[in-house]
């Protein structure tokens, strides 16, 4: 970035899949390769922006620039760790693909096949950190991301509304676009705007996003 478009401001971005556990050596997760949380986090860095990246399990190193970098695997760590570092932030970027559900239980030890009938798991629901941020009084300017299979603008319009954010950038996911694909391609929805982003690798979407998001950031506190 030639400007400085984030310099002064904390940022905390969320990246990568969570993993729920089941038993000491089965868990359940999802394809979030953490890959555009990262860029993502990239980007605010190099616009000058003191960014905290909290990461679920990824294999990915830290982004050149980024400040701080904590790591978990669960939902439920993954907003403990969000809301300690997003105290003192401006902005919050939950690129993260957070799991929606967890095992009711973890067995302490290793669940045995059992012969005959399959097996039923009881899951319980997971905090949904976006909007626990969303219900304080003093919160951080929020981005989501929605990742979808089918229509993508209703269901992104849907979640900046009821999840009560500034802004969410949508994508579709599928046909090499979006989980485990090199590129992407966005829409972003903000009360009262839209733009796309073209088909694009995900550093130069993330830059595109971070102007973006800083742009609407001076609009909405100005
Ligand atoms: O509703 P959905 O899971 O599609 O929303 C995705 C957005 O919400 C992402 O920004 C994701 O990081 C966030 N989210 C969250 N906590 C959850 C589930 C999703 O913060 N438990």
């Amino acid at each position: 970035f030639a400007r400085q478009v984030l310099r002064g401001l904390k940022v905390v971005v969320s990246a990568g899949p969570t993993y729920e556990d089941i038993d000491p050596v089965r868990f359940i997760g999802n394809r979030s390769s953490g890959r555009m949380g990262f860029a993502v986090a990239e980007a605010a860095a190099q616009a000058g922006a003191e960014v905290s990246l909290i990461a679920g399990p990824v294999s990915l190193p830290t982004p050149a620039g980024v400040a701080h970098r904590v790591d978990v695997r669960s939902a439920a760590q993954m907003q403990a760790a969000v809301l300690e570092a997003v105290g003192q932030a401006q902005i919050y970027i939950g690129a993260a693909a957070v799991g929606d559900y967890r095992p009711a239980s973890v067995a302490e030890q290793k669940l045995k096949k059992q012969d005959g009938d399959g097996l039923t798991l009881k899951l319980t629901q997971n905090p949904d950190i976006l909007v626990d941020l969303s219900a304080q009084t003093v919160r951080p300017f929020l981005v989501g991301f929605a990742a979808e299979t089918h229509d993508v603008a209703a269901y992104a319009q849907d979640k900046l509304q009821r999840k009560g954010l500034d802004m969410i950038a949508a994508n579709l996911v599928g046909g090499g676009l979006g989980f485990e694909a090199a590129d992407n391609a966005l829409s972003l929805y903000w009360p009262g705007g839209s733009i796309e982003l073209p088909r694009a690798g995900k550093s130069e979407l993330a830059r595109q996003l971070i102007a973006h998001v800083a742009e609407r950031y001076r609009a909405a506190r100005p």
